[in-house]
């Protein structure tokens, strides 16, 4: 490690002359100052890295210097050194910020060891600080961009939620609305950032293995159980967990999940004691989990347990203020990574972009746009650059939503009608997708396409 600047603030003649000595053939910078007032004046004019200060002074409080250092500089590392070492000054002097405390008579190895303790721990906490910055950079609240309305209001809620002590959230909104990365921002923003945040998809593992995950078990629980394991729950205790596709979560896992929810409390898979963890739980989910309890797919109880902070993110569609900003965003984060230089999109280009329905959101728009980059060259984003469904697209998808009942009725094919054409602009003209839509078989799409004219 390079060698620091010490500055000995101390009386005793003989202390910071046989201390400069030492410390100087150890490579260290140092500079004396035998009185308090000086002491400060010599830190404003050039800082140390470490201040070695003594508790009693000529003029002025030891304890008082540190405070005038410490107003100056907050971070300063100072170790206070007496030898008049009582308890409580010691403690006084640490609550207000000292490093650490040394009791003369000391040696210079002692010392050393002080300073290296000092120091090492200076390191590791800038080198987490910077860590921490890094993170939150990358996963933080900034990373979610909107100006409209809707997303201020998301994104204010974020906030909040973050330094509140809520302990579970609730995150809805279609496939690609950006769900993951408001939890990773209320995450990243809260205090428990210093610990783990994990995520787990509730819907994608069979419930035994689900179980095993979240909660570990135990040594022989289960044929394959070699040992011990520790889950995810234990694993990010202080932290948070995304318990994503909450809405495919089983009906026996939903019952765990409520205990554990309620009791912050559970047992590992054949275990018996239980275990107390201290978990935000987030829970995502794109599926309608009110209509799910209508259905008796989700338990009521689990459902309002989790619904205490609802954060619902709209669909892109709906918010065309922030289309224009994404495009420009992920515009310029592709051609940054891909080392391209498309930094102008044509009007007609952003026109396409901020009139197309995007079914799959602000990922769809991320690929389009990624795509875009990636396989074009020149400096500027023209329309015959777009995907074909972005291109084409025509707008009817509103059609049923402006639908009006007139005083002489509106006839009820019509109404199907434009629910036809609403499903298939809605899904890219897929047609099983549509069908899907609808509620009805592909065979009974294509019979209605046909009679309404709509195969072309
Ligand atoms: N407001 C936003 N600002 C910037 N990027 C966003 C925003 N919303 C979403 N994204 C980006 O869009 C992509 C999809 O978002 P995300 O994975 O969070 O969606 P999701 O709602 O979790 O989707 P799914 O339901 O499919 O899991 C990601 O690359 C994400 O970074
Ligand atoms: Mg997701």
């Amino acid at each position: 490690m390079e060698k620091n600047k010490i500055l000995i603030i101390d009386d005793d003649k003989l202390i910071t002359w046989s201390l400069s000595r030492d410390l100087t053939s150890m490579g260290y910078k140092v500079e004396t100052v035998s009185n308090g007032k000086s002491g400060i004046k010599q830190y404003a004019r050039n800082t140390p890295d470490l201040v070695l200060l003594d508790l009693k002074l000529p003029d002025i409080d030891g304890l008082q210097v540190l405070k005038a250092i410490l107003a100056e500089n907050a971070e300063q590392i100072i170790i206070m050194m007496t030898a008049y070492a009582t308890v409580q000054t010691a403690v006084e002097a640490i609550k207000i910020g000292a490093a650490d405390f040394i009791k003369k008579p000391f040696t210079c190895d002692e010392l050393k060891l002080n300073i290296d303790k000092v120091l090492k721990t200076q390191e590791l906490s800038q080198k987490v600080s910077t860590l921490n910055k890094q993170l939150k950079s990358r996963f933080g609240i900034d990373q979610i961009i909107g100006k409209s309305p809707q997303m201020q209001q998301v994104i204010n809620l974020v906030d909040k939620v973050a330094h509140s002590d809520a302990e579970t959230i609730l995150i809805t909104g279609e496939s690609g609305t950006g769900k993951d990365i408001v939890a990773k921002a209320i995450h990243y923003e809260s205090p428990r950032m210093d610990y783990p945040f994990m995520a787990v998809n509730c819907g994608a593992l069979p419930d035994t293995l689900l179980e095993s995950e979240l909660f570990g078990y135990e040594m022989g629980a289960f044929t394959d159980a070699k040992g011990r394991k520790q889950g995810i729950f234990e694993l990010a205790n202080r932290g948070s967990i995304l318990l994503d596709e909450i809405g495919d979560a089983s009906p026996s896992f939903q019952v765990k999940l409520l205990r554990f929810i309620e009791e912050k409390q559970f047992k590992r898979v054949g275990g018996t004691k239980d275990i107390s963890v201290d978990i935000r739980v987030i829970a995502a989910t794109n599926k309608d989990l009110k209509k799910l309890v209508k259905e008796e797919l989700f338990r009521e109880d689990l459902y309002y347990r989790l619904n205490i902070i609802p954060i619902e993110l709209p669909p892109l569609f709906q918010r065309e203020q922030d289309i224009e900003l994404l495009v420009l965003h992920f515009v310029e984060h592709f051609n940054k990574k891909f080392k391209k230089s498309l930094h102008k999109i044509s009007k007609a280009a952003m026109k396409k972009l901020c009139s197309y329905r995007w079914p799959g959101n602000i990922r769809e728009l991320r690929n389009v746009i990624e795509r875009v980059i990636i396989l074009e060259t020149g400096d500027t984003i023209l329309p015959e650059h777009l995907p074909a469904e972005v291109l084409y697209y025509n707008g009817l998808s509103d059609e049923a939503g402006s639908l009006t009942f007139s005083a002489e009725g509106t006839p009820l094919d019509e109404v199907e009608r434009s629910l036809v054409i609403k499903a298939l602009a809605n899904t890219n003209q897929n047609q099983s997708h549509a069908a899907k839509l609808l509620n009805i078989s592909r065979h009974a799409l294509r019979y209605k396409m046909k009679k309404y004219n709509l195969l072309n």
